[in-house]
């Protein structure tokens, strides 16, 4: 039973189809990483924040419109109870190629094994140093030795392929770059460099943090000889190989505009938003059509298209400017 009702109707005002959904499903965390959270951050009221089973009828009608690929991110994905329980629920859906996570490591040491098993292929593991002390100090509260011993628990797991995601800060941890490539190479795995993005108040100075991933790159290039990848996810991604080795470098650069004509994304914060860009306010509310008609997603249906017609044509990203550009956190929209 899975027909097809709009196989195509994904297809946004300026020509870009979208099959990539990144679904936040909670907006916790078990870190307060310095460039994400407050200390003090307020989290949602439970009533507020998508159930499972809205986000498993949200990510099926997605698939039944052509979405190919689905992220599920936070937050912390894997603190939210029962977690496995959507996992096992979409990742077989015919039509969807890819379930994959964005994860900051805390739990998998226990979960890697069942989230394998339950069908999720790929895990992208945020990690920004390699020193316990520093660790801590980024994360606020986090252990580096548990989210090392979830990085081995995830490559004993099997996944296809596991990505680490890394944000390099100026005097704080833009010393790290080779050291945690050298960590890749060493465990047979990806990197990126992901540059900052204005996204919500935080309490330190974004201006004076900031790391281009052009500078990066460099100092790369002048250990390594990178050979550019022609591999693209239609995202702000640009990947690079090192001979030799398994390892593969990507530099995700929110700030550079020329990916938006490709874009093929959106997201859907915790509270079910559907955010058509990331750099917008643009937004579709899924909840009132998810609680109104629990037993009808034509409605959800319908809003979702309604929300792939208001997607705009690009982002407005500007780490100068006093504001924010865009006052949502990425533990809100999911990344
Ligand atoms: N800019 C860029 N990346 C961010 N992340 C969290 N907040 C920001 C931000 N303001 C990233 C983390 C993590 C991923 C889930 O989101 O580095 O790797
Ligand atoms: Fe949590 Fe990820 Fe935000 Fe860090 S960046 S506080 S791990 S959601």
């Amino acid at each position: 039973m899975h027909h097809n009702p709009h196989p195509s109707a994904l297809i946004d005002r300026f020509g870009r189809k979208v099959d990539y959904v990144r679904l936040s499903i909670t907006d916790r965390c078990d870190f307060r990483c310095v460039y994400c959270m407050s200390e003090d951050v307020q989290f949602l009221p439970r009533d507020e924040v998508l159930t499972l089973e809205e986000c498993s009828r949200i990510v099926k009608a997605f698939v039944s419109l052509g979405v190919k690929k689905v992220r599920i991110t936070g937050g912390e994905p894997l603190v939210r109870k029962d977690a496995l329980w959507l996992f096992n629920k979409i990742s077989r859906l015919p039509g969807l190629n890819e379930l994959v996570i964005t994860t900051n490591g805390s739990q998998l040491e226990h979960q890697a094994l069942v989230l394998k098993q339950a069908g999720v292929r790929r895990i992208n593991i945020s990690l920004d140093s390699l020193d316990a002390a520093r660790f801590r100090k980024i994360t606020r509260v986090g252990d580096l030795d548990k989210v090392l011993r979830g990085i081995a628990a995830a490559k004993q797991a099997g996944f296809e392929k596991i990505k680490l995601n890394t944000l390099l800060m100026h005097g704080i941890n833009d010393d790290e770059a080779l050291p945690l490539v050298a960590f890749a190479i060493e465990q047979g795995i990806d990197i990126s460099f992901i540059e900052e993005m204005p996204l919500g108040s935080v309490h330190y100075h974004r201006n004076s943090s900031y790391v281009s991933n052009e500078d990066t790159l460099k100092l790369l290039r002048a250990r390594y000889d990178l050979i550019n990848s022609v591999e693209s996810t239609g995202g702000p991604a640009r990947y690079w190989r090192i001979p030799n080795t398994k390892t593969k470098i990507g530099f995700i650069s929110p700030h550079s505009h020329n990916f938006c004509e490709s874009c093929n994304r959106v997201r859907i914060s915790s509270k079910g938003e559907l955010f058509p860009c990331l750099g917008h306010e643009n937004k579709v509310d899924l909840i009132p059509v998810l609680r109104d008609f629990p037993h009808n997603d034509r409605p959800l249906i319908e809003a979702i298209i309604e929300g792939i017609k208001i997607k705009p044509k690009g982002h407005d990203f500007d780490i100068k400017r006093a504001e924010p550009a865009v006052i949502r956190f990425m533990s809100y929209t999911g990344g």
